[in-house]
């Protein structure tokens, strides 16, 4: 696996993009960050690329991809219609965490799209990531750049932590920003419907479209969401997870509970209810008053967290409003048990 590292100043034509976009064009595999997480790029054109991708993550074949673009006009290539709330939704939020279920034309390898016949475009709004789709000259199928099953990566070390050896590159552009993946908005239905929540919130959304909905099947234990990939056990971190959703003094209790049966305990909470807890080993991921900060710092925080120093993670369960709904979305998934008062 090649590394590279990139200053603050990115072109298409710096010798690390220009050498990314070449093994892209050999239908070789190729991490890069977004403004959510890293993603593992490969032609999307190319049934070679995308089985690569599906064979370094140990993704499940049944779990279409993500295809990003860094011009509007690309778009037009892989569908057979933009319905025109969606031209709506990219003229107000591309580049952004937005990702757009559209009808598939067939244009993009038939593995991208697991067989369905609808399509998930976005374009990034990330500096890296649009120099590389600009040098590829090709549509990028990326999902998140880590193991299937894994936290994704925001930062390029967690790349190389699940994928060192297993792809031909990772370019370093520092840290992520938004910090959980896009949204997933299903465009196909006459009324939108969100398959997952992500960094553009249901509040962003309402504006434009008041009266877009949530797949219920994301709430529901047992029913089946539209979205593929939400149906898998996801964003697991090395030790248990726990969700506990109480007050101070509940969460204390749960934390002594635990030690008093010889359980290493560690906490992941906001810096409100960390000073307000009696325990070492806690993680912080911001304040309760600003969810982009705790987004930002979920995957980096459940990573942290190792085997080999905790037995079980006590984690605190945020407000489920604006992207609070992506963080709670994830930290469901992540979690085997959830602890209410
Ligand atoms: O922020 C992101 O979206 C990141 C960065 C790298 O762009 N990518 C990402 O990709 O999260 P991935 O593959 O980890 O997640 C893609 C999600 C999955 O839940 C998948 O099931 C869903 O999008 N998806 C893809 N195509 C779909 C389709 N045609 N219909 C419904 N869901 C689809
Ligand atoms: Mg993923």
């Amino acid at each position: 696996t090649q590394h590279w590292k990139l200053s603050t100043h990115i072109s298409e034509y710096d010798e690390a993009i220009v050498e990314a976009a070449e093994l892209l064009k050999q239908q070789q595999v190729v991490a890069f960050p977004t403004e959510t997480v890293y993603g593992l790029g490969g032609d999307a054109t190319s049934a070679t690329a995308v089985q690569r991708i599906f064979d370094a993550k140990g993704r499940p074949a049944d779990n279409p991809l993500i295809v990003h673009v860094a011009d509007q006009s690309h778009v037009e290539e892989l569908v057979t219609e933009i319905p025109p709330i969606a031209r709506k939704l990219i003229e107000q939020f591309w580049p952004g965490p937005l990702t757009l279920i559209l009808p598939s034309n067939g244009t993009a390898a038939e593995n991208v799209t697991a067989g369905l016949s609808t399509i998930a475009i976005r374009m990034p709004d990330h500096p890296v990531a649009l120099s590389i789709l600009k040098a590829a000259g090709k549509p990028l199928a990326a999902p998140s750049a880590n193991r299937s099953g894994r936290p994704s990566p925001t930062e390029a070390v967690h790349v190389a932590q699940d994928l060192d050896g297993r792809i031909a590159g990772i370019v370093d552009g520092g840290p992520t920003g938004v910090g959980v993946e896009s949204t997933v908005l299903d465009c196909t239905a006459r009324i939108p419907i969100i398959l997952r929540p992500g960094g553009v919130t249901k509040e962003d959304l309402q504006p434009l479209i008041p009266e877009v909905i949530v797949d219920p099947a994301l709430a529901a234990q047992g029913s089946k969401p539209k979205s593929p990939g939400m149906k898998y056990a996801h964003y697991a971190p090395e030790a248990p997870l726990w969700l506990v959703d109480g007050d101070v003094s509940f969460f204390q209790d749960q934390i002594n509970q635990l030690q008093a049966v010889d359980k290493r305990v560690g906490v992941m909470a906001s810096h409100e209810l960390a000073d307000a807890l009696d325990h070492s080993r806690t993680l912080r991921c911001g304040s309760r008053n600003n969810l982009a900060e705790v987004a930002g710092n979920l995957y980096g925080a459940l990573r942290q967290f190792k085997k080999a120093d905790v037995d079980v993670i006590l984690c605190e369960a945020f407000p489920d409003h604006g992207v609070g709904a992506a963080v709670m979305n994830r930290l469901s998934k992540a979690a085997v048990q959830k602890v209410i008062q």
